[in-house]
């Protein structure tokens, strides 16, 4: 854990209990922080990345961030830090949102524009299955989810096979069909890297065939954190408009980002002030996020100095203390993302959740996500958990093999299945 914190947060806690004088002049009892960072309640959940406490930096850019009004665009601190991510993924401008769902569902807006359009993605995208049917009610566009052939992520050959070319194409223009419009990606899809190589292959067949590219990009900051892959530029080079979040790895307690050309954020400024997201004085939010992302991603495109590397170290060692107790992944790890096959050590998520009830820990069945604050004490207590879970494997195991010899049908102690 990063020690420091404490007598940051201890002060900035007095500071909050010193404050809580109610109108009347009596004392109210101050409200318990949540905004400990590394000794918050983030520090020991890992059912997601979004989980992360807001930290004494993030709280004392607030208190001098501008409050100025966004929906006529005069707060700087919200449009320096558009004007930055913009610059750090090369697109011409970025917009400020108050969710992930919200930056996906203004962008696929601005990028259809006149009906019959769909919309190939992944059959597991964050757009399809968790935003509340928001293509369909807010575009109309027909979605066309396609598993990957490679059971990881999409290839042009799997977009090949679906993708339906318009009516300016060879073969196109059959007016049975929906054509294709958008081609909409994720990155991390469940933590797992889609290649830059692959991604680029589809940006050139999508532009000889004038099809918008979208990247869901909540976590795109993790695979430029990983390393293997290219910078925010080089992933900006492949899409109309990608978004991306303040509010999961990198910590920050609200917002999310859309980035693309003018005219399409000019758009998306409109569509955002009809669905109720401008907000007058956002400059609070933007301020932890920019703090959020300076530090916990870092300064330059490529994710220097930042703090997420170090996640996926950590996701690398449950991954490890898993599997040296016998246990089989589901997928191997890749950034900060632990998928457990939990039926590899006779178990199941109820249990596990149960399990790390037990030592003060917030577990979420078979996912253990890692985000940077994440120390060696929650570390310690998820060995007890996977300890006491090939424990009970082992006794599982004992106890039926006994039962099998004096009862037909065991005696009823066969594990959590
Ligand atoms: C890949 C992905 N995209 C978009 C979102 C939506 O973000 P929000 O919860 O801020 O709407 C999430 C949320 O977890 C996500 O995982």
């Amino acid at each position: 854990m990063t020690r420091n914190i404490t007598t940051e947060s201890a002060s900035a806690a007095a500071a909050v209990a010193a404050d809580s004088t109610k109108p009347n002049g009596t004392t109210a009892a101050a409200p318990a922080p949540t905004w400990l960072g590394h000794e918050g309640a983030g520090a020991f959940d890992l059912r997601s990345d979004t989980m992360t406490t807001p930290t004494p930096a993030m709280l004392a850019a607030i208190q001098s961030a501008t409050l100025l009004d966004d929906v006529m665009q005069e707060d700087t601190t919200t449009s320096s830090l558009e004007a930055h991510v913009a610059a750090l993924t090369g697109k011409q401008a970025g917009l400020f949102a108050l969710s992930g769902t919200m930056g996906n569902q203004l962008a696929l807006r601005a990028l259809l524009v006149q009906p019959p359009y769909s919309v190939l993605c992944d059959h597991r995208a964050h757009i399809v299955c968790y935003e509340a049917g928001g293509v369909s009610s807010l575009t109309g566009a027909m979605t066309v989810p396609l598993v990957p052939r490679n059971g990881r992520y999409l290839t042009l050959e799997d977009i090949k096979a679906r993708v339906v070319l318009g009516e300016d194409h060879e073969g196109g223009g059959d007016v049975h069909s929906c054509p294709t419009r958008v081609i909409s990606l994720e990155n991390t899809l469940g933590g797992v890297v889609m290649p830059l190589a692959e991604t680029r292959r589809i940006a050139q067949f999508t532009r000889q065939h004038g099809i918008k590219m979208h990247l869901d990009g909540a976590r795109l900051w993790e695979v430029v954190a990983a390393g293997r892959e290219g910078s925010l530029v080089d992933f900006g080079e492949c899409f109309d408009t990608m978004t991306m979040c303040f509010s999961k790895g990198l910590g920050a307690p609200v917002g999310s980002i859309l980035v693309g050309d003018t005219k399409v954020i000019r758009h998306a400024r409109w569509t955002r002030k009809a669905i109720g997201g401008g907000v007058r004085q956002p400059g609070f939010i933007t301020a932890a996020a920019r703090v959020a992302l300076d530090t916990t991603f870092g300064k330059g495109p490529n994710g220097e100095g930042g703090l997420l590397r170090k996640t996926h170290d950590t996701a690398k060692r449950v991954e490890k203390m898993w599997t040296d107790l016998g246990g089989v992944m589901a997928q191997p790890v890749e950034t900060n993302m632990c998928w457990l096959d939990l039926g590899s050590m006779n178990t199941n998520g109820a249990r596990v959740t149960e399990l790390g009830r037990e030592v003060g820990l917030k577990l979420m069945g078979n996912r253990i996500i890692t985000h940077y604050q994440i120390g060696e004490e929650a570390l310690s207590r998820l060995a007890q958990v996977f300890a006491r879970i090939a424990q009970e494997k082992d006794h599982v195991r004992k106890s039926s093999v006994a039962a099998k010899s004096s009862e037909p049908y065991g005696d009823g102690t066969n594990g959590h299945q």
